[in-house]
C-alpha cells in the first residue's frame, strides 16, 4: 500500500492535529539515489577523499570551503532526484484533495540542512505563494532520539498566524516564546523515508541533535493550492506573500484578514 492511512484519515488528521505522518513514503533505494547525488556533488566540489560517506564528505567540505558548502546548499533545490521524491504524484495529489483544488505550486523545494548549532525557534511557515499550504518534511536518516528532529506545538494551527519577528542568532523567523507557552509540545519522531505534512499555521521548532558530526538532511517543500494566491489576482501584489519579520512591509501584513496585499 502507498499510502499507509486513507486519505480521509490524512485530511482528518491535518485538521485536527495539524499535521499527518506518512509512514515508508520513498524507498530505501530513493533515499540512496537523492543520497549518491548529494555525496557526487561534494565530491565534485573536492575530488580528494573519495571513500568517504554523505556525513563525513560534507563535514570535510564544511572545513574545506564553507562558501561552496553553501553553494551545495542551494544546487540542490535544483537537483532530479530530489524534485521527484518532493514532487512525487501521490504526495501532491493528497494536498490537492485537502485543499480541494487541481493545482498545487511547489514554492520551495530542495533539502533543509541542520548542523549542530543551526536550530529553527518556534514559527509558522509564511512568505511562500498562498496563506495556506502543506509543508513537506522528509528526513533522509531517521529524525529522532540522538538525531533530532522537529517538534510542533499542538493545536496552535486553529488560531490563524501571529506575528513573527527575527529576534534570534539565526535571524530567522519566529513567535514570541509567550505565544508558544500557550500550547502542548510535542516531539515527533519521523523515520527516513517517511513524510511529514503540516499545515503552514501550525508552530513548530528545531529538536536539536545530540550526535556529534552530524547533520540532518531534510527533504522538504510547500505545497501551496489555487487559493488565497494574490499574485494572479492582484496586478501590484508580489510573487509571495509579504514575510513576516522581513522586509516587504512584512510587518503591517496580517495574516488573517483577506486584505493581506500592500497598497490593497
Ligand atoms: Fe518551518
Amino acid at each position: 500500500m502507498y499510502y499507509s492511512k486513507s486519505k480521509k484519515k490524512i485530511f482528518n488528521e491535518i485538521k485536527e492535529s495539524g499535521y499527518t505522518i506518512l509512514n515508508n513514503i520513498y524507498s530505501k533505494k530513493k533515499i540512496n539515489g537523492v543520497k549518491k547525488s548529494l555525496l557526487s556533488m561534494l565530491h565534485y566540489i573536492d575530488p580528494r577523499n573519495k571513500n568517504l560517506n554523505l556525513q563525513s564528505k560534507y563535514h570535510q567540505i564544511k572545513q574545506y570551503k564553507p562558501i561552496l558548502k553553501r553553494h551545495f546548499y542551494d544546487m540542490c533545490k535544483n537537483e532530479s532526484e530530489i524534485l521527484r521524491l518532493v514532487q512525487d504524484s501521490k504526495i501532491v495529489d493528497i494536498a490537492k484533495g485537502f485543499f480541494n483544488t487541481d493545482v498545487i505550486f511547489s514554492s520551495s523545494p530542495g533539502i533543509l540542512i541542520f548542523e549542530d548549532r543551526r536550530f529553527f525557534y518556534p514559527h509558522q511557515e509564511t512568505h511562500q505563494f498562498s496563506i495556506n499550504f502543506l509543508n513537506l518534511w522528509s528526513p533522509l536518516y531517521d529524525a529522532k532520539g540522538s538525531q533530532g528532529g522537529i517538534a510542533i506545538y499542538k493545536d496552535s494551527h486553529k488560531h490563524g498566524y501571529w506575528k513573527h519577528n527575527t529576534n534570534n542568532k539565526l535571524n530567522s523567523t519566529c513567535v514570541d516564546p509567550a505565544i508558544a507557552k500557550k500550547f502542548k509540545r510535542k516531539i515527533l519522531k519521523v523515520n527516513a523515508g517517511s513524510v511529514l505534512l503540516m499545515h503552514s499555521a501550525l508552530i513548530h521548532e528545531s529538536v536539536a541533535m545530540k550526535k556529534k558530526q552530524f547533520a540532518r538532511f531534510v527533504l522538504n517543500d510547500r505545497l501551496c493550492p489555487l487559493k488565497k494566491l494574490p499574485y494572479l489576482t492582484k496586478e501590484n501584489a508580489p510573487k509571495r506573500i509579504p514575510y513576516p519579520g522581513h522586509g516587504e512591509g512584512g510587518n503591517s501584513v496580517d495574516y488573517n484578514s483577506m486584505n493581506i496585499y500592500l497598497n490593497d
